[in-house]
């Protein structure tokens, strides 16, 4: 069962003079319920273009979205639809809204107008999936950047979204912080059957997806499960993108003589089977 599907879906604006400039163009994409796609593209490829579509934030100038069924162009649906598919953005500092965690995480499920035994517990759990409660009454601002984070995405997950749209959440963060991002949307997709759309520049955190996608100057020109995807290594140079290192690495391996099966695209992957 599908969750969100473009037919035919374009979006252009008017640039100088006029003219007007296609940002998105022909996206034929269905994501299924459950499933975790990786959206991949260099600057301006029009990544968070299609990730404002999903939730409405965008209409198609032609084509159509649906979210959970409902289209994106019927004004009556965007409440549903803005409900279903949560988005998280790139600078956590720009999401804070509250000085104390907990108030921040609130603020959502407070606009939905929930009695405040509901919000409670929706801040409760929220908190406990991306692991922050000991941080409830600390001030966001204080936080490292991975745990400011890890609280916008609590402040999105306290809404009950279906679908969890992430536009390069990693993208301000240090390393020890994308990881903590990652491990967190990887665990609320596997354990909690939230559908994830994550949009990233860094080739490797798109390793462990179900499919990526790869947008180039408005296009969709690579779509398949993340092997097949890093296997074309001069069309993502032409893209203006690289292979996730690990997967250079067994390339080079690979042409040394060494036999590693196309699934081994982590360093862990990698370490497991060099010690097997
Ligand atoms: N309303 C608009 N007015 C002007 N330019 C726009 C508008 N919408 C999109 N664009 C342009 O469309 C292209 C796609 O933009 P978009 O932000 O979707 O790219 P992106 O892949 O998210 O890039 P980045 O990696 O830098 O975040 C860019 O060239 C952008 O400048
Ligand atoms: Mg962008």
């Amino acid at each position: 069962m599908e969750i969100i599907r473009t037919g035919g879906l374009g979006f252009n604006f008017k640039g100088e003079n006029e003219q007007s400039i296609w940002a998105l163009q022909d996206i034929n994409l269905t994501i299924a319920r459950g499933e975790f796609l990786a959206v991949l593209g260099p600057n301006g490829s029009g990544k968070s273009t299609l990730a404002k579509h999903f939730n409405a934030l965008l209409l198609p100038s032609v084509g159509e979205v649906w979210v959970d069924g409902l289209s994106t162009s019927v004004e009556d649906n965007l409440w549903r639809i803005r409900q279903t598919a949560g988005m998280v953005f790139q600078n956590p500092d720009n999401q804070i809204v509250a000085t104390t965690v907990e108030e921040d995480v609130a603020f959502g499920p407070e606009n939905l107008g929930l009695h405040s035994a509901e919000i409670r517990k929706r801040v409760d759990e929220a908190l406990e999936l991306v692991d922050m409660s000991h941080y409830r009454r600390h001030a966001p601002h204080l936080l490292s950047g991975g745990q400011k984070q890890r609280v916008a995405i609590a402040g999105v997950i306290a809404m009950r979204p279906k679908c969890l749209i992430l536009d390069e959440p990693t993208a301000m963060l240090d390393p020890r912080g994308r990881r903590e991002v990652l491990d967190t949307v990887m665990r609320l997709n596997r354990e909690e059957g939230i559908t994830v759309v994550y949009i990233t520049h860094f080739m490797e955190e798109a390793v462990s997806a179900d499919r990526v996608i790869v947008l180039l100057n408005g296009r969709s020109v690579l779509e398949g499960a993340p092997a097949q995807i890093f296997a074309q290594a001069e069309l993502l140079r032409d893209a203006g993108l690289d292979v996730p290192p690990v997967v250079a690495l067994v390339k080079e391996l690979r042409a040394a003589g060494m036999d590693i099966p196309p699934e081994v695209m982590t360093v862990n992957g990698l370490v497991e089977l060099l010690c097997s």
